[in-house]
């Protein structure tokens, strides 16, 4: 029989990597993200998945102290991080990418990249594991640009360089929103392939937020669905995908 995503997550239970506790957010009277508890742990790919305004990115908000937890915990490696700002949540070892792409686009590639590394080295320079810039735009597959302006590469390329910059920071989870969101087929694919080679060569967590659910299900290993601010399901693909809950909430949805 499959392992199910609980036998899964039970395993990675005390072991490293990310994990939640009935973490809350609200604004105003509307909860975003309410009483949600979920793990990534070391070498995992997790999905998060759900309709629009399901509390997705919030929860990758306050994960990263881009904004403050109202309930509960955060974890990394069984010390609490909850509530601290950004760059401190960066310190220990979240790094993401954004919705809405965040880069120096002034910058040139490997500028934009170099920002991230000295950052990393000031302040954690035992993660340091030989790795340059070079080595990050390598493995992103975005060395040939290295010399552009980041502001005027095509989407798909900014993308990468997003990531290439949260690997800079030697993360302990990474947070990934809507990665492959305007990418063409090809792109994405080509996109798994490298998330893939992250996952083989490095030892921490991912966690991806999109709406190509092929793309969710070919990639992750487990998945949890959020609406309306909840965890409504949680699964090995083949879970989530049978699952009348998630079918009703989400695949019926507005993104099929
Ligand atoms: N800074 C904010 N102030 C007020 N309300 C917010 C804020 N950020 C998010 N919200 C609300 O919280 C809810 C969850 O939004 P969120 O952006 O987390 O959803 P999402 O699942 O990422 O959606 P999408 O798939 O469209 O990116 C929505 O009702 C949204 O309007
Ligand atoms: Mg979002």
């Amino acid at each position: 029989m499959d392992q199910s995503a609980e036998m899964i997550e039970s395993a990675v239970d005390g072991a490293g990597g990310l994990r939640t506790h009935g973490v809350g957010k609200h604004f105003g009277g509307v909860y975003a993200v309410r009483d949600v508890s979920i793990s990534v742990g070391d070498g995992e790919i997790v999905g998060l998945i759900g309709p629009n305004g399901a509390g997705k990115t919030s929860l990758m908000n306050v994960i990263s102290g881009v904004l403050t937890v109202d309930e509960g915990d955060i974890e990394i490696d069984g010390v609490s991080i909850t509530s601290l700002a950004t760059a401190d949540c960066a310190r220990m070892g979240v790094a993401r990418t954004f919705q809405n792409i965040r880069i120096f686009s002034q910058l040139d590639v490997r500028q934009n990249v170099q920002v991230a590394l000295t950052t990393a080295l000031r302040h954690r320079a035992s993660y340091a594991r030989g790795l340059g810039v070079d080595d990050f735009l390598d493995i992103l597959g975005i060395a040939d640009v290295a010399p552009r302006k980041a502001g005027t590469l095509p989407y798909g390329t900014q993308r990468r360089l997003e990531i290439a910059r949260a690997l800079a920071l030697y993360p302990r989870v990474l947070l990934l929103d809507e990665p492959a969101a305007g990418m063409n087929e090809t792109e994405t694919e080509a996109l798994m392939e490298t998330i893939r080679s992250l996952h083989d060569r490095f030892d921490f967590g991912i966690l991806v937020i999109d709406h190509d659910l092929r793309f969710i299900m070919n990639l992750c290993q487990r998945i949890y669905v959020m609406d309306m601010g909840a965890i409504i399901a949680h699964g090995i693909p083949a879970e989530i995908r049978a699952n009348p809950k998630v079918q009703e909430v989400y695949l019926g949805g507005r993104h099929d």
